[in-house]
């Protein structure tokens, strides 16, 4: 079946169509189309995503986005439509699921509610086939959440691991702001990381604390990791390139670390046989690299999205969409927007 996906619940205004096929143990999709707005750079003086001109961004571009596909296609190839329900934010989520609401009575089709968070998880499938031995554990990290969850099979999800504060990508885009580098913050932080490692510059005289390594429970906690950062900057005054550099990359030790700490306890906890990982903050190298070296030594699989998929798109919405019309949930028409909608 061809789903089209519609994306509102953060910056990024999407729209996707999606082949989608095989049963709930083996689905596969097929990418057909994708189109997408970032809102980003409009964010970027508020040093965050600020709702309201969210909200305003994505009512101007979802037609404009839909106009655009729908002339490569029709909408008679399209069987039901997948839109984001939550998490998110609520003013950003509605405009996406009144699109869908009027589109679906337009040319009636089915509307179908989507879970975010099943769309990350399930946004390694999209560009390649895999066949994931289950139980997994999916890590999802991204600049509203960072979640550890048990995924028995597809459609079967347990959160065992949350933040109590502040999402990883939400920490690195606050700490960068602290330091005096645009929004989003994860890739200047990350780069300037990188580059304390390949100078070979050691971070030992600023020592960050590595929040929650040892607690026996697997949440998280970055607000305090970020409120150490301010401290710091405001001892050391104006901060030169190096100790720009030395900063960037002992937050970024600290952050790795804790979640390597982590997932490997999550693991080992379920007796997983996979690894997935998704969300935006997975295009940062050094967490990748030591995730990968973890489930090497774990003896797991691990599934990343690709960069298109990793980041907020409307493919993952439409296949999270499908695994939800395999599984007959409850599609009332007239659902509503869910701003911390559960996995
Ligand atoms: O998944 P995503 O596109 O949007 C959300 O659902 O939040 O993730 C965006 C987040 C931002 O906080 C951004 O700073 C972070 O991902 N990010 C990174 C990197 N690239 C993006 N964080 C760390 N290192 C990176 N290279
Ligand atoms: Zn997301």
């Amino acid at each position: 079946m061809r789903i089209l996906g519609i994306e509102t619940s953060c910056d990024e205004t999407a729209l996707s169509i999606l082949e989608c096929s095989g049963e709930l143990s083996n689905p596969k999709f097929e990418i057909i189309d994708s189109v997408l707005l970032s809102q980003a750079k409009l964010h970027t003086p508020y040093g965050g995503v600020y709702p309201n001109l969210a909200k305003r961004e994505h009512l101007k571009n979802l037609p404009i986005l839909f106009e655009e596909m729908i002339k490569r296609h029709d909408m008679k190839e399209i069987d039901a439509i997948a839109v984001t329900q939550g998490p998110g934010l609520e003013p950003a989520l509605w405009t996406g699921i009144t699109f869908g609401k009027d589109l679906a009575e337009k040319y009636s089709k089915p509307l179908i509610p989507a879970n975010h968070m099943e769309g990350h998880i399930i946004s390694v499938l999209l560009g390649r086939e895999a066949h994931i031995n289950f139980p997994a554990i999916a890590l999802l990290i991204s600049g509203g959440h960072t979640q550890l969850v048990e995924v028995k099979s597809w459609g079967e999800y347990r959160v065992i691991g949350d933040t109590r504060d502040d999402a990883v990508g939400e920490a690195f885009d606050k700490v960068a702001r602290i330091m005096g580098l645009p929004y989003p913050g994860g890739p200047e932080i990350s780069k300037l990381a990188e580059e304390a490692r390949s100078k070979k510059l050691e971070a030992t005289n600023h020592p960050l604390p590595r929040p929650m390594l040892h607690s026996k429970d697997l949440d998280f906690s970055f607000s305090g990791l970020k409120t150490a950062v301010l401290y710091l900057v405001q001892k050391l005054g104006t901060l030169d390139e190096t100790t720009k550099c030395l900063i960037a990359r002992e937050f970024e030790d600290s952050v790795t670390e804790v979640i390597v700490t982590k997932t490997k306890k999550a693991l080992e906890e379920i007796g997983a046989n996979s690894l997935i990982v998704g969300g935006g903050v997975i295009s940062n190298i050094h967490i990748r690299k030591e995730l990968e070296n973890l489930a090497e030594s774990e003896g797991v699989s691990i599934y990343l999205p690709t960069t298109e998929a990793s980041t907020d798109n409307a493919l993952m919405i439409a296949a999270a969409g499908y695994i939800s019309h395999l599984q007959n949930r409850t599609s009332e028409t007239d659902f509503k927007a869910i701003g911390n909608l559960k996995l």
